[in-house]
């Protein structure tokens, strides 16, 4: 396992049989208003270090979060689900505490055996965590002996669980997140070439222009959305590097991409030999309009280049069309994953250092 970044401490760095391990996962996964789990993939990828420390026979404490309750409990948001798909894909016993802090949470942690593992309740019913609250941090971090960061895609957040726990504890970062900026260093730092960057999506956000702007450099090509592009003449805001940025033709708010464009963007993509790809072209969610993001998928595919796909809505739909284990890379970040590519310090990842 290699070093998660700048020598930052991996798991397999700790001695941790007999130690109680609090772990920060990305447990925020797209459910439905009864809390049923839409997609799990988050939660699958946090399976390798739970089963690592539990063969290591650590006390395992899982914390995580669910959408944003915004400091009150919301029983929707609660992590039954979550303890449901953990105790399903990893075929063993999970106690789930009702909060994340406090008298029952102790005694919980305190009765935990070696391989127990706790799931404690979404950290953001407390509005200490979104504050990064020092007091509600040191709380938490009373729980553990060691602390491990395997929440890439929450490394946006300079929240308690994230940044303000690791002034208390021993900090390592999980599996997930080691991998996580292994691959996506490697595509900043290192790709294999010709590197294609596909941005799709609907704003033009100030990440999005920076990363678009420092591919545009590095990348043989950087191919956006029409409304990406529409967002940038409607500001009236420049590239830095036109040249190397690709459009679709015709209308640049059609409700998906027309057929001179799919061939375009094909011929690009079977090029390469790196290709990250965030962001949805058109109005995919609605399947009359799916055929250029489609064709897209696709042809990454086909390219057999090293490809990188991430983003919520973007996992989402390779997941739906049964796709998502012919990518190299599936990245757990939506917002994590383009702030990390666009070169921005993400606090998450600050606090480990
Ligand atoms: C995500 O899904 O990107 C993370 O869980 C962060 O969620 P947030 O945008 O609600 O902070």
């Amino acid at each position: 396992m290699p070093k998660a970044s700048n020598g930052v401490k991996t798991l397999k760095d700790f001695n941790v049989a007999g130690k109680r391990i609090l772990i920060r996962c990305d447990f925020d996964v797209p459910m439905d208003e009864k809390g049923n789990i839409l997609d799990d993939y988050r939660i699958k990828q946090s399976l390798p270090t739970i089963e690592y420390l539990v063969k290591n026979k650590a006390k395992v404490i899982l914390m995580g979060h669910a959408g944003r309750p915004d400091g009150k409990v919301v029983e929707s948001l609660r992590l039954i689900s979550v303890q449901k798909s953990l105790e399903k894909h990893l075929g063993l016993k999970i106690i789930k505490a009702d909060d994340c802090v406090g008298k029952e949470v102790e005694s919980l942690v305190a009765s935990l055996g070696e391989g127990g593992i706790l799931l404690l309740e979404n950290l953001r019913f407390h509005k200490e965590e979104t504050d990064n609250n020092p007091e509600f941090a040191e709380k938490l971090s009373k729980l553990g002996d060691i602390y491990v960061d395997n929440a890439f895609a929450n490394s946006h957040r300079n929240h308690a669980s994230m940044t303000g726990i690791c002034k208390y504890l021993p900090s390592a970062a999980g599996f997930t997140l080691a991998k996580e900026i292994e691959v996506l260093d490697k595509v900043m730092k290192n790709p294999g070439k010709p590197l294609v960057v596909i941005i799709g999506g609907v704003k033009v956000e100030e990440t999005k222009l920076k990363l678009i702007n420092n591919f545009s450099k590095s990348a043989e090509a950087v191919i956006i959305s029409g409304l990406i592009k529409k967002g940038t003449q409607d500001k009236k805001i420049e590239f830095e590097n036109p040249d190397k940025i690709i459009f679709p033709t015709g209308k640049l708010d059609a409700l998906d991409i027309n057929n001179e464009s799919i061939k375009i963007f094909q011929e690009k993509i079977m090029q390469a030999k790196t290709i990250l790809w965030n962001g949805p072209f058109g109005k995919f969610e609605d399947k009359k309009y799916e055929k250029g993001t489609l064709a897209i998928a696709k042809a990454i595919i086909k390219s057999k280049a090293f490809s990188i796909v991430g983003g919520g809505d973007t996992v989402d739909f390779v997941n739906k069309q049964g796709m998502i284990d012919k990518f190299s890379h599936v990245s757990t970040g939506g917002g994590a994953m383009l702030s990390y590519l666009a070169g921005d310090k993400l606090p998450g990842l600050e606090a480990l250092g």
